[in-house]
């Protein structure tokens, strides 16, 4: 993809109001998948960055993760279900096929009065739900969204094979989105792309309408993902640096303005690949791939609501969200707070 989608001109000012997130509390350590598969801490940590990942026990599904952060986001944000008009997921491990996990999410914090749906854009769900967010807000249709990103990876992870099963953990991220009384602040830019021929590159094969399950899909492993790990690597790289640095320069950002890049945390070579790219000093990357590994949307999501809580942000800010996932998709989004 060549063509750029456009700047947004000025922007209505759209923030973020809350945020909160949640992480499954059993670790499950590279150590313990030295005696899984025929890997070595020394090779993950080196390879990707990853020390540990969280994995959700059996009887909770995305969508309680979702719950969860949800309702961290709205105690943040100090509103109740009942205030959300809208509600949108970020997933591709949803509950189900349908309903939509954003529905189960609306169903657990009993917001009545609110529409939800699901966006799959894979790791890059999070930023396309906050530019729907965005553009659902400023055109005056709703007036508080709720954007979720939750997942749980370990319920599509092969844990026999090495190539993918180091890599992925679960969690979930939420954020409460509004207008805001403050011009020039908020969601002040986004690039959305996408390229479908690189499909193939990372998928789960079956369950879907082109290969329903099936005793020979199950006997295959094919309701795992699949991944061409060494090819999405060189995707990662290209389309990190070209959405990162290409949002910076048409909004005349420079890296010192940046105060947190938070990057999508797939491995911690690509995050420091696009960090390089925009001559961004290491201090203000946000990383928790070291803790949680790869968690698709939630990633950025839960990277958004820990820098949010923990980190504190000033008034006028600049957060920059660039991710990239299957599809393949990519994109960024900027904010200023
Ligand atoms: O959210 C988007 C999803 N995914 C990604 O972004 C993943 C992008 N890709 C990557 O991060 C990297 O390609 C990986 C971390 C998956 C792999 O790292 P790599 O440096 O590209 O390794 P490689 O695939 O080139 O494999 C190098 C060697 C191979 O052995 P041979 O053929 O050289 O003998 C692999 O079989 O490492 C071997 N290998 C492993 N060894 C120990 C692959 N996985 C493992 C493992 N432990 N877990």
């Amino acid at each position: 993809m060549t063509k750029l989608p456009p700047k947004l001109e000025s922007p209505v000012p759209v923030g973020v109001i809350g945020a909160g997130y949640y992480l499954p509390e059993r670790i499950l350590t590279n150590k313990d998948l030295e005696q899984m598969v025929d890997t070595s801490d020394e090779w993950i940590v080196e390879r990707t960055g990853i020390h540990e990942r969280r994995i959700a026990p059996p009887e909770m599904s995305t969508s309680d993760m979702g719950v969860l952060a949800a309702k961290a986001a709205l105690r943040n944000a100090g509103l109740t279900g009942n205030d959300i008009d809208m509600i949108i997921c970020a997933t591709v491990t949803p509950d189900m096929m349908f309903p939509s996990t954003a529905c189960f999410i609306q169903r657990g914090i009993e917001a009545r009065e609110s529409f939800a749906f699901d966006i799959t854009a894979a790791c890059t769900g999070f930023i396309y739900a906050l530019a729907t967010a965005y553009a659902y807000l400023a055109s005056g249709y709703v007036h508080n969204v709720l954007v979720v990103a939750a997942e749980k990876l370990s319920a599509f992870t092969d844990y026999e094979d090495r190539n993918t099963c180091v890599l992925f953990g679960d969690g979930a991220g939420a954020v409460v989105l509004s207008k805001i009384n403050k011009p020039g602040h908020g969601i002040i830019d986004f690039i959305l792309e996408s390229d479908g021929r690189l499909a193939n590159l990372l998928q789960v094969p079956a369950g879907g309408s082109r290969t329903p399950a099936s005793t020979s899909s199950i006997g295959e492993r094919m309701h795992y993902i699949s991944m061409e790990g060494r090819e999405v690597f060189k995707f990662a790289v290209t389309a990190m640096k070209r959405t990162t640095v290409r949002i910076a320069e048409r909004n005349g950002i420079k890296a010192e303005d940046i105060r947190w890049l938070i990057p999508h945390q797939a491995n911690k070579r690509i995050i420091d690949a696009a960090a390089e790219a925009l001559g961004l000093d290491a201090s203000r990357i946000h990383f928790n791939i070291h803790k949680y590994g790869n968690m698709s949307a939630a990633s950025t999501a839960v990277g958004l609501a820990e820098v949010v809580l923990n980190n504190g942000l000033k008034d006028g800010d600049i957060v920059l969200m660039v991710a990239f996932g299957a599809g393949m998709t990519w994109g960024s989004v900027l904010i200023k707070w």
